[in-house]
């Protein structure tokens, strides 16, 4: 089992000045910053991050989206990291997701759900790697 996963603060959450809120939130649950940018994607790096939803039907709204503004992107560090960080963030779509999580405190909709969260150690690496260097993570 890994401990580290990576998230995003996607743009809905940064433009509403959740940023800081939801940093709050993610620590206080236990979890460290090993890696840490403030950065705004194309719609070509949106796309190649989502690659694995190319074919899915909300794949151009959701690209539109994630460039739309700035995102935090970030490792982070915990113990059963990936597992307790997607619990931490709640359901996918905010309607579903549990009372104190932060999709449930601070996302809209299912499409603009401000939180991204790994769903495998797998995923944490090739997701970590797309955004760190080396020099970049510690
Ligand atoms: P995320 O955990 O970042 O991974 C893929 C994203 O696609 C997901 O969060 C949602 O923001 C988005 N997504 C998933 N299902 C839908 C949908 N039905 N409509 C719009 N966006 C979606």
């Amino acid at each position: 089992m890994s401990n580290r996963t990576f998230t995003m603060i996607k743009p809905d959450a940064t433009s509403k000045g959740y940023t800081g809120a939801i940093l709050d939130q993610i620590i206080k649950a236990g979890f460290s910053v090993k890696a840490m940018k403030w950065i705004k994607l194309s719609e070509e790096q949106a796309g190649l991050f989502y690659d694995i939803h190319r074919e899915r039907p909300f794949f151009g709204e959701l690209v539109d989206f994630m460039s739309s503004g700035p995102i935090v992107a970030a490792i982070l560090e915990k113990e059963n990291a990936v597992a307790d960080f997607r619990e931490l963030i709640g359901a996918t779509n905010p309607a579903n997701a549990a009372e104190g999580t932060i999709r449930k405190r601070f996302a809209a909709s299912i499409g603009e759900n401000a939180v991204h969260g790994s769903d495998s150690d797998e995923n944490a690496v090739i997701e970590g790697d797309f955004f760190f260097s080396k020099l970049e993570r510690f």
